[in-house]
């Protein structure tokens, strides 16, 4: 009886030990499918050293695009908080292109869409792959590995196009330049777009404010050049304001605080779009823009929020 019994258990304990041998042999034929019919691309490590000495490789001085030979184009690439060198490059459709990938600060991650690449770029290493990309068209890049406050920005693109519209001098870079980028290449900054990223939270897309909250700058703004006088909306710019104070019959006990970090550029552009934008007529016909300059004037004078708010005539 008791002989049998172990024999049972015998029995069951064979039957599970194929099952699982079984089953880890279904998982290492998976792995071999996907790399004979997909490929896979696991980064070599093809070089360990310190950081330092990996980026003084005259390949990663210059960060880029070459081409090795006709059909052959090697991409060299350094990743850094929070963005790729060169953020775009630009591969001919069909081209062998050799990837020589590496990380300046921390652990970043180099995923390229619509691809199977997808490595991990450590300090102190080069990651190399090589792809070859069939269909023209434009395969964004992204930082997947957590990096630091601006690792959802970390983008890139690779830019596939004809064999016959490329060329090795045009083949990385920046973006290409839009209007905006453009702009912001002969100095002017786009106040609307500071306001976009900076103020819209809380005074409001349209300007209009939050009643009992955050008080309007449409309209109130331009009021405010010709009550406080020109020199006010610098320091409110710069020192914030700490008080109640009433806009158009509504109380507002909130807290505007200090832009300091904002460059004197981007505030005179966001104080000139602001005053100007919504203007419904207060502003002096004579009125002239703010200018970087004010912005540099003022900073220095150490002021605090509350200062802002004595200086201000209710
Ligand atoms: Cu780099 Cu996330």
């Amino acid at each position: 009886m008791e002989h049998r019994e172990h024999e049972q258990i015998a029995r069951w304990e064979r039957r599970w030990l194929a099952l699982s041998g079984l089953m880890s042999l279904t998982f290492v034929l998976l792995i071999a499918y996907n790399l004979a019919t997909e490929g896979a691309h696991i980064a070599q490590r093809s070089a360990k050293a310190t950081p330092e000495q990996i980026l003084q490789q005259q390949v990663f001085l210059e960060p880029g695009v070459r081409q090795l030979a006709p059909g052959k184009v090697q991409v060299t690439t350094v990743a850094q908080a929070f963005v790729f060198q060169p953020e775009v490059v630009r591969v001919p459709v069909g081209a062998e292109v050799e990837f020589f990938l590496t990380a300046r600060d921390v652990l970043h991650g180099y995923q390229i869409e619509r691809t199977n690449i997808n490595v991990e770029l450590i300090p102190g290493e080069i990651s190399r792959l090589i792809y070859t990309f069939d269909e023209p068209g434009t395969y964004r890049i992204s930082c997947n590995q957590y990096c630091g406050i601006g690792h959802h920005e970390m983008l890139g693109a690779v830019e596939v196009v004809p064999a016959s519209q490329w060329n090795e001098a045009t083949a990385a870079g920046a973006p290409p330049a839009d209007a905006d980028a453009m702009a912001d290449a002969e100095g002017a900054v786009d106040g609307a777009q500071v306001y976009a990223a900076n103020c819209a939270s809380c005074h409001q897309a349209d300007g209009g404010g939050l009643p009992g909250a955050f008080p309007p700058v449409a309209g109130h703004s331009a009021r405010l050049v010709v009550e406080q006088g020109r020199d006010y909306l610098p320091l409110l710019m710069l020192y914030g304001l700490q008080g109640a104070i009433e806009v158009d019959g509504q109380s507002y006990a909130g807290v505007m605080p200090a832009w300091a970090n904002l460059s004197d550029e981007e505030l005179a552009a966001v104080t000139n779009y602001v005053v100007t934008e919504w203007d419904d007529g207060s502003l002096p016909a004579d009125f002239a823009p703010y200018e970087p300059a004010d912005f540099a004037a003022a900073r220095g004078q150490e002021l605090t929020a509350d200062d802002v708010y004595e200086r201000r005539t209710p």
